[in-house]
């Protein structure tokens, strides 16, 4: 069964109905499935189930919550992070500080510190003045920081322009031209152990040539620091996989994937890491949210949903598109904007969309949102950060509460913002998993 399904007439993340969590917790609010989540971590690794030696390093940022992350460290995956604050939010989730790999163009001293500190497992170094700062930091504390070089292959991910990273002219990376000169200098830093490169070229990719392309280029150059008498032994092929958004669509083929890394890397001999965010975490999550009015427009009506950009900002930011579905269609349809009460037209989550018709007061659901979700919203117009809330089988928790004025340091806390905690009896302890949040703390929610 798919883990958002309709179930007697309301939409229903596994066995909770998304209508029960809107009552409970309000809305805007991120609802994410535990089963999806592993589902997919599992898709991922089975496909790759033919590399020898591997390491699923799962990208933070496409969704730092801790129950979450914390999900996936039981699945077997690390974590790939790009800042002193994922560092905390991976260790925060139980990461074993080995399983973590740090990417990242502008990393900090203080934060390179934290990190060697920590004693994560790698640092993927962006440019040569790093790495020297990561070997003498690493050095003075007597260490050998584990590192790699990512390199920039000049390929074109064929994605949308803001998330394509392996053209020469974005900031990510060594030119390849003087990777092999600048790997040479690195390689002789006493507080460095540079056993290999890294290479991540865009989000979003859903045609294989493009990374195909970059691989390649990967396996000439690690056969050329072989020849210059370098010991190769890791090589981190990034993430950048897509996921079908569109009902219709295909995301990026997995297998085909798994069965093209295994073609290209087939001599290599090293360990390869993998980085995937959104097609670990994307499907697991879709973002609640209630109809405020329905108005007449020029064209078609304006759905204004409680949900604004500051929540989801893919659409604004990349005219992303996702699905919207109500959590209790009765048939009827409409062809409609989908708005945002914030006040920008760019506030927009779909135009001319033909959906289920709501009306004010129903609940709608925009699907895909587990990843680069949550975890972008902003306080923009003064609106809270949305709840997140994790579901696992007939149960869900609150793994993120709502961040309203009052956090944000307003004095008075808004009546509409009050905390909407209801009266629900606590879960049966024995029916949930030992990762579910209610250690941490969180208010775990039956239904
Ligand atoms: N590794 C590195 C070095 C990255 O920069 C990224 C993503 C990943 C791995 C994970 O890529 P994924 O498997 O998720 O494609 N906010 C944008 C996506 C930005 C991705 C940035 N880097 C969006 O909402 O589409």
């Amino acid at each position: 069964m798919k883990a958002f399904h309709h179930a007697h007439g309301h939409l229903h993340a596994e066995a909770v109905s998304l209508t029960a969590i809107a009552e409970a917790v309000g809305t805007p609010t991120y609802v994410y499935s535990a089963a999806a989540l592993r589902n997919a971590a599992r898709r991922f690794a089975n496909a790759l189930a033919c590399i020898p030696q591997k390491h699923i390093a799962f990208a933070v940022k496409a969704n730092p919550n801790p129950a979450i992350v914390k999900i996936l460290a039981a699945e077997g995956c690390g974590a790939d992070i790009v800042s002193g604050g994922e560092l905390i939010a991976a260790l925060d989730a139980g990461m074993k500080p080995e399983e973590i790999i740090y990417s990242g163009t502008g990393k900090t001293q203080a934060e390179l510190l934290a990190a060697l500190d920590a004693g994560i497992g790698q640092f993927n170094v962006e440019l040569e003045a790093e790495g020297e700062l990561l070997s003498r930091l690493a050095a003075e504390r007597g260490l050998r920081a584990a590192a790699v070089l990512r390199i920039n292959p000049d390929i074109d991910a064929c994605t949308h322009a803001k998330i394509t990273t392996g053209r020469k002219t974005s900031k990510f990376g060594v030119p390849l031209s003087e990777a092999p000169d600048i790997y040479a200098r690195l390689a002789r830093l006493p507080g460095l152990n540079l056993r290999g490169i890294a290479v991540h070229i865009g989000s979003q990719i859903l045609d294989l040539a493009p990374l195909e392309a970059a691989y390649r280029r990967v396996g000439e150059f690690v056969a050329h620091l072989r020849a210059q008498g370098h010991a190769v032994t890791h090589v981190d092929l990034g993430g950048g996989l897509g996921v079908a958004y569109r009902d219709g669509d295909a995301g990026a083929d997995l297998e085909a994937y798994g069965a093209m890394v295994a073609g290209v890397t087939r001599a290599w001999n090293v360990v390869l890491q993998f980085e995937p965010g959104r097609c670990i975490a994307a499907e697991a999550g879709v973002l609640l949210t209630r109809v405020v009015w329905k108005k007449p427009g020029a064209d078609q009506p304006f759905v204004i949903v409680d949900a604004a950009m500051n929540d989801l900002m893919r659409p604004a930011l990349y005219d992303a598109w996702h699905e919207f579905s109500a959590v209790t269609p009765d048939g009827r349809r409409i062809v409609a904007d989908i708005v945002g009460p914030i006040c920008e037209t760019g506030d927009t989550f779909a135009r001319s969309r033909d959906i289920d018709d709501v009306d004010a007061g129903d609940l709608g659901v925009f699907h895909k949102v587990g990843a680069y979700g949550a975890t972008m919203a902003s306080t923009y117009n003064c609106r809270a950060l949305p709840c997140e809330v994790l579901v696992e089988a007939d149960a869900f928790a609150v793994v993120s509460d709502r961040v309203d004025l009052t956090r944000l340091g307003f004095k008075r806390l808004a009546s509409w913002q009050e905390d909407r905690t209801p009266d629900l009896p606590p879960v049966r302890a024995q029916n949930h998993a030992t990762h579910m949040p209610c250690e941490a703390g969180n208010t775990l929610y039956g239904t």
